[in-house]
């Protein structure tokens, strides 16, 4: 009875909001009147044209294509911004907000332009790019063991000026020390210390950001609703995110890594089942995450063999380390020697695969290691996966090379902060965070649609044994996949087909948000939070949270 009752109402919302929904692209936008509105409100003493790109500039391209971090969008047909701002100044972004506003132009935000999906630098609609690069100061307290940092301040730079004065802090944030701060912190941020510490957004306290009306505002003046939802609800669908200041966490003077590689003919079935048994239950200090991929057998040649790689980070000596992974996972037949001590800031380099012996000032450089076309997704792993169907996901893996498989074991911290606590929902209940991730050097559309269905495949395969109603998914792992709102249009069912998977019961507060702070909905994007904009009735059923539990329950 009651789904039939849903149904009944998900169709008259389908009829009533394909009414609707043509309203966001009515304003033409007028590049040279923009760039008119743009000059007139830029202050003479910090003049807006030295930061101005549009294609007529020689160093366009240059400027556009020193943070596309996905080859994926580095195409011809990739469509391209009409301006690119790379502001200096808050007058700045202040008259982006106004003049994009006036012009119908959407605008992207763009920190470290990591996005997986190109989000900060690509849409279906015309738009500019606000660049903020160059916003990315680090300002460290040890004292006070807090550091505020500007957004497009990159991870590796600031692990670098926090190790630069303390070998004993550090903070918990991702593996790739050039995303940038902006859209990781916004969108949750995990890393290697998440079972010890918790995500990037558990330990930040505070921030700074341009509303839709160009106020500069800090957690006090924006309230709790707003911190709330840029602490992992993704910045962008809620203003221009200066800066967060971060609570600084406790790491020891020494830690402990290895990384160390099984294939299938060393038992691995036996390994990855133990695995899933032990990660999300060992001490919060031990993170272990495993990388399924295929390898040349070295049998034969073309034939080919699975293999799961284990990358630990320990926050301890060697000693004990080895002791408790020989207890508690005894088939990973870890040895002495693969036991590796330094300093927390040596295993950053350790973990992003630098070989031992490198300058931790490489953390500075900007420029990531490899650039690469890619695709990602992700999955939430409730219970471990029977042998059985181990040997199946093996043998898909190999006809489906080059799709690679990654773990990140939950437990310890993640299970005890409350889902409703930031947007970020995954908390207790998984056992692990699956990342799906496939690279290649092909250019052109042919080559990432082959890739693109690869590792759909795989992620079809992994149905039965992965989280369902909904089917979870990690949004700093953007996947267009997933549902998009097309042509910036804003609709609220759209919305909820990514925003549940993504943010699950938290999605409803992220709504009502988002519809008080920014009506208009300006800042928008394929996959923003959108608006409650349906008729009264529909409103009043959407807010009294029927349609999550619906969504959740009798299904
Ligand atoms: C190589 C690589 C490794 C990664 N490793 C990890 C990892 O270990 N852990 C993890 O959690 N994630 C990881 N990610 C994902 C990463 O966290 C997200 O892609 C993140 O959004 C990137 O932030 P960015 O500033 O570099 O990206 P951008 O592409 O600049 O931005 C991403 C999104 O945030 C918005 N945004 C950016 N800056 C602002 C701002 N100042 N105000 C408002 N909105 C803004 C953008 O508009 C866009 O929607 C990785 C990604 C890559 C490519
Ligand atoms: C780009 O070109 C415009 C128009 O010619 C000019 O006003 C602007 O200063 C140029 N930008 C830069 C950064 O040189
Ligand atoms: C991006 O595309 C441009 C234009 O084709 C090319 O010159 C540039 O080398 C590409 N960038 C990378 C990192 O491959
Ligand atoms: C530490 O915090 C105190 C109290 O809030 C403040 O007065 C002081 O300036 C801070 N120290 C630094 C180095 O920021
Ligand atoms: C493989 O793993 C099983 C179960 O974990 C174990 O009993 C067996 O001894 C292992 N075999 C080898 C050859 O290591
Ligand atoms: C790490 O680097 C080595 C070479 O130094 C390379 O063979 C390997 O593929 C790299 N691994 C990853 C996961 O990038
Ligand atoms: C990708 O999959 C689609 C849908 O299954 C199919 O039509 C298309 O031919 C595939 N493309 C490639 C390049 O494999």
């Amino acid at each position: 009875m009651k789904s039939s009752r849903f149904f009944a109402i998900l169709i008259s919302f389908f009829l009533t909001l394909h009414l609707s929904v043509t309203w966001a692209t009515a304003n033409n936008p007028s590049h040279k009147g923009f760039l008119e509105c743009l000059e007139s409100h830029s202050e003479p003493s910090n003049p807006i044209s030295a930061v101005l790109y549009t294609p007529a500039n020689s160093s366009y391209s240059a400027v556009l294509q020193s943070y596309i971090r996905n080859l994926r969008f580095n195409e011809s047909v990739t469509p391209k911004p009409q301006l690119i701002l790379t502001a200096l100044h808050l007058s700045h972004i202040q008259g982006a907000i106004t003049c994009g506003k006036i012009h119908g132009l959407q605008m992207k935000i763009r920190s470290g332009g990591h996005d997986y999906e190109g989000a900060s630098y690509v849409s279906d609609v015309p738009f500019f790019i606000l660049d903020m690069f160059n916003f990315r100061s680090i300002d460290i307290s040890i004292e006070n063991e807090t550091a505020w940092v500007q957004a497009g301040a990159i991870l590796g730079e600031v692990y670098y000026r926090i190790a630069e004065k303390s070998n004993v802090h550090g903070f918990p944030a991702g593996v790739c020390p050039t995303v940038g701060v902006g859209g990781h912190f916004g969108g949750g941020g995990y890393g290697n210390m998440m079972r010890k510490y918790g995500l990037s957004v558990d330990n930040i306290i505070d921030a700074q950001i341009i509303d839709v009306n160009g106020r500069i505002l800090d957690r006090a003046s924006m309230g709790e609703d707003l911190f709330w939802a840029i602490t992992g609800g993704g910045g962008s669908s809620f203003g221009v995110v200066l800066a967060y200041k971060i609570k600084l966490v406790r790491v020891s003077s020494t830690v402990t890594v290895f990384r160390v590689a099984r294939t299938y003919e060393e038992n691995l079935t036996n390994i990855v089942y133990s695995y899933q048994q032990v990660a999300d239950k060992l001490p919060e200090e031990i993170f272990i995450r495993m990388t399924l991929d295929v390898v040349d057998s070295g049998v034969r040649t073309g034939e080919k063999t699975n293999r799961a790689t284990f990358w630990t980070l320990f926050l301890g000596d060697s000693e004990k380390l080895l002791s408790l992974v020989i207890e508690t996972f005894p088939d990973l037949g870890l040895r002495r020697s693969d036991c590796i001590e330094m300093s927390w800031i040596e295993s950053v380099l350790f973990w992003t695969n630098y070989t031992a012996g490198t300058p931790v000032n490489v953390l500075l450089s900007r420029v990531p290691q490899v650039l690469t076309h890619l695709k990602r997704k992700s999955d939430y792993l409730k219970t471990p996966i029977p042998k059985q169907g181990l040997e199946f996901i093996f043998k898909r893996m190999i006809e489906l090379e080059p799709v690679m498989l990654t773990f990140n074991p939950y437990g310890g911290r993640m299970a005890e902060i409350q889902p409703s606590e930031k947007p970020f929902p995954h908390r207790a209940g998984n056992l692990a965070k699956l990342q799906y991730a496939t690279n290649w050097d092909e250019d052109g559309v042919q080559a990432a649609e082959k890739y693109l269905n690869l590792t759909r495949e795989l992620y079809a395969c992994m149905t039965p044994f992965v989280s369902k109603l909904p089917r979870e998914a990690f949004f700093n792992y953007r996947d267009h996949d997933l549902g998009i709102n097309y042509n910036g249009r804003n609709s609220y069912l759209d919305g909820a087909v990514y925003g549940i998977k993504y943010f699950k019961e938290n999605f409803n507060r992220l709504v009502k948000i988002k519809t008080k702070l920014d009506p208009d909905n300006f800042f928008r994007n394929e996959q923003s939070i959108p608006l409650l904009n349906l008729c009264p009735l529909e409103n009043e059923f959407v807010i009294g949270n029927d349609l999550i539990n619906h969504m959740f329950g009798d299904v």
